[in-house]
């Protein structure tokens, strides 16, 4: 099928490549020229693990290509994905600015029917008003379709490629067939929806799972208080089928580009249509208070902030990714800073990413050990395997004071002790 996609970001492309990888003739479009001219001669803006690969084979195969101008895809395309980005504003509300311009443009630009898909995260009721946008500028036939994606970065193509269900919402058959054909190559289990369902299957699974997490977290807290173990819990836990041993991981709370901003998004178009989702304000009240914990653990541990010397492994939102956007890490940083902490920061692929916003703030090392060294304190904040086969005994030895904050509970806390190090994990 002939397909056009708007957007090239982690979404887009990732969709783009791997949808050319399955057999269809895909356009890639973008406004930024820059991006365009890289992604023509294979070079992928991000780390994504395999997508590199992908995209090369798939351009030299002629079945993905990139353009900057959408009037040059539209034509023969029989559907047309809108993947741009809906940031949070300041009160959570969802950012519709670049979905509405982009449905804008396709309404002016559409000749022939076409299926107009938002894969873009927005909330409840957006799919009805682009539909009413795009028919404010083209009077002949479409269909809008609400079709989202749940692709984890760091395993995004595999996700894309293995999916456990791809939800499609759309207000006739025809358009759903059109989308079954499409994933057909797939062999995936396709539930199809209203739309509004399909927008509301979004935000309702990242916010539960960020609610699993808060919820782990508090539990967490109350282990540190009565001396229990929550990776036990969370294991005990997870043997029940019906509660799952996913995303039952303590630490120092999600992050990322989408379950913050999709939480709040939830919260906020909830308000506005009538209901006061109070389990959400506990959520990211949660979230935010698990941040500040780990400060208020190394101020104890240190007795104090001001001039101390705190080495940090990990700036990325999890491990496997560049991705700094709402880092657990880098906030936490931050409030170091503000107490008066010297930052040592290293991380395996996020520095180039995390110089954007800590350039001349804190100092960035070539590697783990650098970061550890002369420190009173090591606080690791993302679970990196690379920081799982460090050589302890050097760590110790580098270290000022035997200290470590773990906010990912990668280490086991007898051995660390054994070891010699005061330990201070997560609910354990
Ligand atoms: C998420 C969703 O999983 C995906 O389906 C959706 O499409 C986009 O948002 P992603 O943002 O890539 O994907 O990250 P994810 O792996 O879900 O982790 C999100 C955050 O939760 C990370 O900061 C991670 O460290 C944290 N997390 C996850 C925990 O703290 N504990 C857990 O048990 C799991």
């Amino acid at each position: 099928m002939k397909i056009a996609i708007i957007g090239t970001g982690y979404v887009g492309l990732v969709s783009g490549a791997c949808l050319a990888e399955i057999g269809h003739n895909v356009i890639c479009v973008d406004l930024d020229c820059e991006k365009i001219k890289n992604l023509k001669k294979g070079t992928v803006p991000f780390y994504e693990p395999g997508l590199d690969k992908l995209v090369k084979k798939n351009i030299k195969n002629k079945k993905l290509f990139f353009e900057t101008d959408l009037t040059k895809a539209l034509p023969q395309s029989e559907i047309i994905f809108i993947a741009v980005g809906t940031p949070a504003m300041r009160n959570g509300e969802a950012n519709l600015s670049y979905v509405e311009k982009v449905a804008e443009e396709i309404g002016r630009n559409l000749k022939k029917y076409a299926v107009v898909a938002i894969k873009s995260t927005v909330p409840p009721k957006t799919c009805e008003k682009i539909k009413n946008l795009v028919s404010k500028y083209y009077d002949g036939q479409f269909d809008l379709v609400s079709n989202p994606e749940f692709l984890r970065e760091g395993s995004a193509v595999e996700d894309f490629m293995k999916p456990d269900r791809i939800i499609i919402g759309a207000q006739n058959e025809k358009a759903k067939n059109i989308m079954r054909e499409l994933y057909s190559p797939l062999n995936a289990l396709i539930y199809t929806t209203r739309l509004e369902s399909s927008e509301m299957i979004k935000y309702a699974s990242n916010a539960f799972l960020a609610t699993k997490i808060s919820f782990i977290n508090e539990i967490a807290n109350v282990c540190e208080e009565i001396g229990a173990d929550v990776g036990e819990i969370s294991k005990g836990m997870g043997l029940d089928p019906r509660i799952g041993k996913e995303f039952l991981k303590a630490g120092i709370g999600y992050g990322g580009s989408c379950f913050p901003k999709d939480v709040r998004a939830l919260r906020h178009s909830s308000g506005v249509n009538g209901y006061d989702f109070c389990l959400l304000k506990s959520v990211i009240k949660v979230n935010n208070r698990q941040r500040q914990l780990t400060v208020k653990k190394a101020k104890k541990l240190l007795g104090g902030l001001k001039n101390k010397i705190i080495g940090v492994w990990g700036l990325a939102f999890k491990a496997n990714t560049d991705d700094i956007r709402e880092s657990a890490a880098v906030e936490i940083i931050k409030m170091f800073l503000k107490n008066g902490v010297k930052v040592k920061v290293y991380d395996p692929i996020a520095m180039a990413n995390a110089k954007k916003e800590l350039s001349g703030k804190v100092v960035f090392c070539e590697d783990l050990y650098e970061a550890a060294d002369k420190s009173d304190l090591l606080f690791i904040a993302t679970d990196w395997d690379e920081f799982k086969k460090t050589d302890l005994l050097k760590v110790k030895k580098l270290l000022s004071e035997p200290k470590i904050i773990d906010g990912r509970n990668i280490f086991s806390p007898s051995e660390m002790k054994e070891i010699g190090f005061e330990y201070w994990s997560v609910g354990r």
